[in-house]
């Protein structure tokens, strides 16, 4: 295995994932619990990774010495390079002039990590992200690549199989990035890059029950891929210890509450209670225009629904939860201060701490397409697990302006509409997300002889990786007229279908 040590960068997760991707197991520690990971693991390879301070302060992180004396290869990335500088006898310098975002590199020489890839005299696109840089190398240490400025851009001690790269390889702006990561792990470490997600399942389980012992666990379910994966990954785990609660707020999409529960009843046999609380979510939004009141409503009620179900089963020691590594990083900013909140995200954060509950989140490691990956592991069904991404707080925020029983109906007919023709068309799995929002629009039409007054219904479908920037997705126009055109013809209530052109930003995804 690989032994991260984390620096606090927004980016150690991926390093872990071009680890996981070149098939060896990783795991990332903070680099105050480093030598105790160390101990426990003894991997055969150690990543010191980037983050935002600087080493040219006293008060900054550094790396246990110990790590240096271990014998195993080491890779420093960015802030990593600049720590084995200092702590192995070099020198590192605030720059005069930072650099951020695209830079190359020219390769002055050749080393294991550029092996069939790098070789003298090229130049190669990279990414790079600092302010700080390496003055003078340790000894032992040469130059293997260079940058306008970066002059020790990567470094290399063969004796000791140390490298350092002041760039990003873990970022896809660093288009050979994955492959140096690969050379690092499988070449300089030996490691045979045979890891698979059958192996991560079965370490997830053991941790899973060394957590829990024999305590009660309680999982929320939203219906979606990350809490069902999670709930089936526990189950396996500890079996009934795991009652899983299924909150349906009646704002699911066409089908989806059905599906959800018999999934976990008949195909898994998970204990699971479905709470019918559509008319409840219902009548508290009755009168309820502003999106955040909308989403604080809705998450509030969420919780306590759960919570008092909670305690109608006994209650629990833990709380599961579909936590992903992108939910975890927009929660914790180490750089910039107190961020803006765009929107309330709906979670049942605060429940543990209420209910005096610890959590269980197998997940958090995990970016969403590894998610569905141990999810087909896990035998859940590809068509779930393959679902687009759905918010918590569902169609409520599908419909701009009052929320009834009548529009999300109107909302659920269209956009099942909407997604059965991108599924027949082949671009389901092309698309990130895809729905129909009703818009509190009424305009004039005509059908047959007779006159029309009905809403508005804005498509949107967007391309993105996580969620964060999307692009619109560009249907042809013939695809999207007869979307159109059946949406008018078969819902009553829409007689006009308008495509929403927006990418994000400026936009966000949902509408509210
Ligand atoms: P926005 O609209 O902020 O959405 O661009 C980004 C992604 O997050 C989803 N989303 C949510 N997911 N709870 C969730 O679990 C929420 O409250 C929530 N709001 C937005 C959205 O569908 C998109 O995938």
């Amino acid at each position: 295995s690989i032994l991260i040590v984390d620096f606090g960068s927004q980016v150690t997760q991926l390093i872990a994932r071009r680890v996981r991707e070149a098939g060896v197991y990783s795991e990332v520690a903070p680099f105050s619990r480093a030598v105790e990971a160390y101990e426990r693991l003894q991997p055969k390879g150690i990543i010191l990774s980037g983050g935002p301070a600087s080493v040219t302060t006293e008060q900054s992180p550094r790396a246990p010495q110990f790590l240096f004396e271990a014998g195993v290869p080491m890779l420093g990335i960015c802030y990593g390079q600049q720590l084995m500088a200092e702590q192995l006898g070099g020198r590192v310098v605030t720059g005069d002039h930072s650099e951020f975002g695209r830079a190359f590199v020219e390769i002055q020489d050749g080393c294991a990590l550029f092996d069939g890839l790098w070789a003298p005299g090229e130049k190669h696109q990279v990414w790079m992200s600092h302010g700080d840089k390496v003055d003078a190398l340790p000894p032992g240490f040469r130059i293997v690549a260079q940058s306008d400025g970066a002059p020790f851009a990567a470094s290399a001690d063969d004796e000791r199989r140390f490298y350092g790269v002041q760039f990003h390889p873990e970022v896809v702006h660093t288009p050979d990035g994955a492959k140096l990561i690969g050379n690092f792990v499988r070449k300089v470490c030996g490691l045979a890059g045979d890891w698979t997600m059958a192996e991560f399942r079965a370490t997830k389980i053991a941790e899973i029950r060394e957590q829990v012992g024999r305590g009660k666990v309680i999982c929320g379910l939203s219906g979606g891929v990350d809490s069902a994966v999670a709930a089936v990954l526990i189950h396996e785990a500890i079996g009934h210890q795991l009652t899983c609660v299924f909150v349906d707020h009646g704002l699911m999409r066409h089908g989806e509450a059905e599906q959800v529960v018999s999934l976990f009843r008949n195909h898994y046999n998970i204990p699971l209670v479905h709470v019918d609380a559509e008319a409840m979510f219902l009548d508290g939004l009755s009168g309820v225009t502003d999106p955040e009141a909308k989403r604080k409503f809705i998450g509030k009620t969420f919780i306590d629904v759960f919570e008092a179900e909670a305690k109608k089963i006994g209650g629990a020691d833990f709380l599961a939860q579909g936590t992903l590594y992108p939910d975890v990083i927009e929660s914790v900013s180490f750089t910039g201060g107190p961020s803006v909140t765009i929107k309330s995200h709906h979670n049942v954060g605060g429940l543990p701490e209420r209910m005096n509950m610890k959590l269980v989140e197998p997940l958090r490691e995990l970016f969403k397409d590894e998610v569905r990956e141990l999810g087909r592991e896990l035998g859940l069904p590809d068509a779930f697990v393959g679902r687009h991404p759905f918010p918590g707080p569902g169609l409520a925020i599908r419909i701009p302006g009052e929320v009834s029983k009548e529009r999300c109906d109107i909302l659920r007919k269209a956009d099942a509409i909407y997604l059965e023709e991108i599924r027949n068309a082949g671009l389901y799995d092309a698309i990130w997300q895809a729905f129909a929002v009703l818009l509190p629009v009424k305009t004039v039409g005509v059908m047959g002889d007779g006159r029309t007054y009905d809403s508005v219904c804005a498509l949107r479908a967007v391309t993105s990786t996580d969620g964060m920037t999307a692009d619109i997705y560009p249907f042809d126009a013939a695809f999207l007229s007869r979307v159109a055109t059946r949406i008018i013809n078969e819902v009553r209530g829409i007689n006009r279908v308008v495509y929403d052109y927006t990418s994000k930003p400026p936009g966000t995804i949902e509408w509210e």
